[in-house]
């Protein structure tokens, strides 16, 4: 899967002087997919750097799946992580806090923190949460910053948002699929059926009581993706001329459903899913 626009090469060559500059970094991650969405590229640059890994969304993801992601980074990875919902003020400065707590501060000048991670994990979100004011526009679509902009907290504490970046080409496929199926990247890049397709085979397998609840009508249960694909469409009335499926409708119906939280609370990955490298930063 290949998605990169131009800003984002850009970002990725300022961001490793960038780093240089500031004393921590607020790694922001998708607490549904926390490995797929950690950037390869991050990981390589940021070593020695002080820094927590968020899992963003928690609201969203299964909370089981969560608590496993922590114990992973936390005691097996020795990586500090936090998992918190971005739009909460209680959530965010308690993430903050262990970030400040680890650097040694010289309260003579700022702390300057930066957040980074992959587009439309909440980076700017919790920034907004953070200043208790919109500093920092928001979106349900990837790409929304697009350049690096600094916000004065309390505490003498700057904070820098920068663009979401990924990486030219995402590999493997399921990792893109993944990250497709959560909303970071484009919907141009990827066709509907196949992200469809995914997250029914990942709700069939993983969820089917998330889906009985928000599809009442699924008698008898769909065995695989297609089946349920055509059944959601079917039942809700994504049509066709001549009564046939619109496959299309019905996977935009599903992929909205899932990324809304409208089918629950749903992770895409657990640390029993990890056997693929996922170090492909090129
Ligand atoms: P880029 O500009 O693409 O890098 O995105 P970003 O990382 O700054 O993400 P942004 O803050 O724009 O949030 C993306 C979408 O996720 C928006 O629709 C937010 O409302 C939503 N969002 C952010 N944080 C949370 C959260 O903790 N829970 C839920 N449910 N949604 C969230």
């Amino acid at each position: 899967i290949q998605w990169f626009p131009g800003h984002m090469l850009e970002t990725k060559n300022q961001l490793k002087s960038a780093i240089a500059r500031v004393d921590a970094l607020l790694e922001v991650v998708d607490a549904r997919l926390p490995l797929s969405s950690s950037n390869p590229f991050l990981e390589r640059i940021a070593t020695g750097k002080n820094r927590i890994k968020i899992l963003n969304k928690a609201d969203i993801a299964d909370p089981e799946a969560t608590q496993a992601w922590l114990e992973y980074f936390n005691r097996d990875m020795k990586l500090p992580a936090a998992a918190i919902c971005g739009t909460c003020l209680q959530d965010a400065s308690r993430a903050l806090q262990s970030m400040v707590s680890m650097v040694d501060r010289n309260k003579a000048r700022k702390t300057k923190i930066m957040v980074v991670g992959i587009p439309n994990t909440g980076k700017s979100t919790i920034l907004n949460t953070l200043a208790g004011r919109k500093v920092a526009k928001t979106g349900n679509v990837p790409a929304v910053t697009r350049h690096q902009q600094r916000t004065s907290l309390k505490d003498n504490i700057d904070i820098y948002d920068t663009p979401g970046i990924l990486w030219p080409v995402i590999e493997p496929r399921q990792r893109g699929l993944a990250l497709a199926a959560s909303g970071a990247i484009s919907d141009t890049a990827v066709d509907y059926h196949e992200i469809a397709h995914f997250a029914a085979q990942l709700l069939i397998e993983r969820y089917p009581a998330c889906l009985v609840e928000r599809y009442p009508f699924l008698k008898p249960f769909p065995g695989e993706p297609q089946a349920l694909i055509e059944s959601v469409g079917k039942a809700r009335g994504c049509l066709k001329k001549g009564g046939y499926v619109d496959f299309q409708k019905a996977s935009q119906l599903i992929i909205r459903d899932l990324r809304s939280g409208r089918l629950g609370r749903i992770s895409f990955e657990t640390p029993k899913d990890i056997n693929i490298d996922y170090d492909t930063d090129q």
